[in-house]
C-alpha cells in the first residue's frame, strides 16, 4: 500500500541503498524495515545522465524477495521509458523518471500509468520548479534533487529550500496533494527545514547507512512520526 492510514502526503522516510554496503545488503535493507521506513529507494545510474553507474534490474529483483517496502526507483537514466515494463516487473512500485532526460515525458508518464505503476518525475537543482505544472494532472510525486543527481554523500543545496515551498504552492493552487519528494545532503540536523517547507518522502542514503542502520532510521522516524 502506498499511503497509510494518515492518507495523502504522509511523511516517509526512504533510506537510499546507494549509500549501504553491498556486502550485506539484505540485512541492512531489514534494519530500515524494522525500523520503520515504509519506502526503499533504489538509484539507477547509467553513466550518461548522469557520470556514474549504479545497478539494475537483476538487483531490485533480487532484494524485492526480501522486503515488503514500497520500491521507490529512481532512474538517472537517459531515455527511460526504454526501460519502464523491466523495471516495473523487477519489481518497482513508484518510477521515477527525470524531465530533463525524456524527450517525450507525457509518453513516458503514460507508459508507467500502462504497467500499473505510481508515477514520480524528478527535476535537477537548475531546472525551474514552474516545468512541472502542465504534467500535475499525470503525476504521483515530485522528486526535487537537492543536490546535483549522480552521487551519494553531497551537501545539501540551501535554495532547494525555496523550491520546495514554491512546489507545494504550486500544488495548492491547483488543489493537487502529490507527494514531494527531496534527495540529497538529508541529515537530522536539516530534515525538520525541508519538512516545513512541505517535502513529506525523506531520501537519505548517508544519514541511514553509515553508521547504524537500525538507530538512524528510529531517529528518523521520531521526527517523521511513525506508528
Ligand atoms: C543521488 C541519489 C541519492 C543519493 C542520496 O544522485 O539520487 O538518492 O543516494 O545520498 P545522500 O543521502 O548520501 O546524499
Ligand atoms: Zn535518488
Amino acid at each position: 500500500m502506498l499511503y497509510g492510514k494518515r492518507g495523502r502526503n504522509e511523511k516517509i522516510l526512504s533510506p537510499s541503498i546507494l549509500a549501504a554496503d553491498f556486502g550485506y545488503l539484505k540485512e541492512e535493507i531489514e534494519k530500515t524495515s524494522a525500523a520503520g521506513a515504509a519506502y526503499l529507494h533504489f538509484d539507477v545510474m547509467d553513466g550518461l545522465f548522469v557520470p556514474s553507474i549504479s545497478f539494475g534490474m537483476p538487483v531490485l529483483q533480487s532484494i524485492k524477495k526480501y522486503t515488503d517496502q514500497v520500491m521507490d526507483v529512481h532512474l538517472m537514466i537517459q531515455e527511460p521509458i526504454r526501460y519502464v515494463e523491466d523495471f516495473a516487473s523487477a519489481g518497482a512500485d513508484i518510477i521515477t523518471v527525470h524531465y530533463e532526460a525524456c524527450e517525450n515525458l507525457k509518453e513516458t508518464i503514460a507508459k508507467i500509468r500502462a504497467v500499473g505503476k505510481k508515477v514520480g518525475v524528478s527535476i535537477k537543482p537548475g531546472t525551474p520548479v514552474t516545468v512541472i505544472e502542465e504534467f500535475l494532472s499525470d503525476i504521483d510525486m515530485l522528486l526535487i534533487m537537492t543536490v546535483e543527481p549522480g552521487f551519494g554523500g553531497q551537501s545539501f543545496i540551501p535554495e532547494s529550500l525555496e523550491r520546495i515551498k514554491e512546489a507545494r504552492e504550486i500544488m495548492e493552487k491547483n488543489a493537487r496533494q502529490i507527494d514531494i519528494e527531496v534527495d540529497g545532503g538529508i541529515y537530522l540536523h536539516n530534515i525538520e527545514e525541508v519538512l516545513a517547507a512541505g517535502a513529506n518522502v525523506i531520501v537519505a542514503g548517508s544519514a541511514v547507512f553509515k553508521g547504524d542502520a537500525t538507530k538512524n532510521v528510529k531517529d528518523f522516524m521520531e521526527i517523521l512520526g511513525g506508528d
